[in-house]
């Protein structure tokens, strides 16, 4: 049985890639999650919420910039209780405004991270990792904290063995 955990959240369709707005059939991060799992081995969970985002990318981008300002928690369609069976916990997600999705926070916050190793992976258009492991440290207490990895969102395609090797190098930083 394994003892990690990928836990994510990515928005497929409209994004902002390279300058253009794209259609993009699976989520950025999505595609990353699945590229930890196949190198490493891991159970997965992907955050979803109740309300959709909006379809339009610039709608979508108003929603997210409301949701930090306002420090919202949306409702997920399920949440993970805890994670006592898992020792390493790899966070995935997009960069919205320099940090994840607040739905993310909306899971994270309800877990008990006392001595659990936390990899963080973000995809994003330009901002690297953001302020995402500043964030994660507040919500995580207690956790212990590997090199968290940026990936261009346009770029993740063609990422796979860059994102295994920090996958299998993680455990051990
Ligand atoms: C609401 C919203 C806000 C975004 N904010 C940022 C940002 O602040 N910095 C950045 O580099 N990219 C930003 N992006 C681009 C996404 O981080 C990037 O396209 C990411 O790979 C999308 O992942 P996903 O397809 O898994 O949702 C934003 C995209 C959206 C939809």
């Amino acid at each position: 049985m394994t003892t990690n955990l990928i836990i994510y959240y990515s928005r497929k369709g409209q994004n902002y890639v390279n300058g253009s707005i794209i259609d993009l059939p699976k989520g950025n991060t999505k595609i990353a999650a699945e590229f930890i799992q196949n190198s490493v081995g891991s159970d997965m969970f992907e955050i979803e919420t109740v309300k959709d985002y909006a379809t339009d990318y610039y709608d979508c981008i108003d929603e997210a910039r409301n949701e930090l300002r306002a420090k919202a928690r949306p409702q997920l369609k399920n949440y993970l209780d805890n994670i006592d069976a898992y020792e390493n916990i790899f966070i995935c997600g997009p960069c919205w405004w320099g940090t994840f999705p607040m739905p993310v926070f909306s899971q994270l916050e309800r877990l008990n991270w006392l001595n659990k190793k936390i990899m963080p992976l973000m995809t994003h258009e330009g901002s690297g990792l953001g302020v995402c492991e500043r964030d994660l440290k507040k919500i995580c207490s207690g956790a212990i904290f590997s090199k968290g990895l940026a990936v261009h969102g346009a770029d993740v395609s063609k990422s796979e063995s860059i994102i295994a090797d920090w996958a299998k190098k993680s455990f051990d930083r």
